[in-house]
């Protein structure tokens, strides 16, 4: 058991990418803490995990107030006995050209996405901190923070802001034997993205992934708990993409550049 005995909050747990964290991280030993706005998934996840023989607490609280983050923090520590691992996992998505944005639109993505995991981070690297006994800060940011399209300008921003955060809150808590990575998920199959998967959408994807496969939340998950372990004891700072090779791929669909090895 890769995280026996260790404590996790984990935001937007209630579903997708973050209900496989949990999923992953009690199968691995640790007691989980489903934070979610929506409580009624939050509550469902729980009952999941409890069933499965595991340690498992609801707390219901929008991350973009500070005050959810530092509550859950709290909550950890009255449930559980402390904090060891924070996955910053909950998002809002928008898709709205620059030119047509709101105030309050950005406002609105820049709070959950970006505030949120400062807020999180924040409370978490000051109770792990206090306990004196290590820590793993982890935030789920996005292929888009690297390879992005058109009409999502906030998100991301917010996306690529949580890796520049991540790195430079690394090399603070480093001396505490707390490390602080994100992931970048490619396309990953959820509530949230499955509306979007039409069948000639999902064609057009896998023909892009040179795995060939959309991405399931299960793959991500066990990208998180590596991290959350000790056996990643010496990575921080970094940002993993997990995208099957969609962003490595630059070939051009019947096109050959160059002369070909028989012809040189
Ligand atoms: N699914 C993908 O393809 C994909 C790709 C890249 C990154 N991501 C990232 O993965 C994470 C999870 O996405 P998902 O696809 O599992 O989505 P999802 O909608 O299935 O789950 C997100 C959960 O977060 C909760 N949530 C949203 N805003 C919240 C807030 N302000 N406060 C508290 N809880 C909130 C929702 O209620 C929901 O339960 C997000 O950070 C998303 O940006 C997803």
């Amino acid at each position: 058991m890769k995280l026996k005995d260790k404590v996790a909050v984990v935001t937007g747990g209630g579903s997708g990418i973050g209900r496989a964290i949990c999923q992953s991280f009690v199968r691995e030993g640790a007691a989980v803490v489903v934070v979610d706005q929506n409580a009624q998934g939050a509550e469902n996840v729980k009952e999941e995990l409890v069933n499965a023989g595991g340690k498992a607490s609801t707390f219901v609280g929008d991350v973009q107030r500070p005050e959810t983050n530092r509550d859950m923090v709290a909550h950890a520590v009255k449930t559980f006995g402390g904090l060891d691992i924070l996955v910053n996992n909950a998002a809002a998505v928008l898709q709205r050209q620059v030119v047509d944005m709101k105030d309050d639109e950005w406002d609105h993505m820049i709070k959950v996405d970006l505030y949120g995991p400062f807020y999180g981070s924040r409370e978490a690297a000051r109770q792990m901190i206090k306990q004196g006994r290590g820590g793993r800060i982890l935030t789920t940011s996005s292929l888009l923070a690297v390879q992005t399209r058109g009409l999502q300008a906030a998100y991301s921003a917010a996306k690529s802001g949580v890796i520049g955060f991540a790195r430079s809150l690394a090399i603070e808590v480093a001396p505490h034997g707390i490390t602080v990575n994100c992931v970048l998920p490619g396309h990953i199959r959820t509530p949230l993205t499955e509306p979007m998967f039409t069948p000639p959408i999902k064609k057009a994807f896998e023909d892009r992934i040179p795995v060939g496969k959309l991405g399931e939340p299960e793959w991500i998950a066990n990208v998180f708990t590596f991290l959350a372990s000790d056996e990643s004891r010496y990575i921080t700072g970094e940002a993993i993409i997990v995208d099957g090779g969609y962003t490595i791929n630059g070939e051009l669909p019947g096109v050959q550049f160059g002369p070909t090895s028989q012809e040189v």
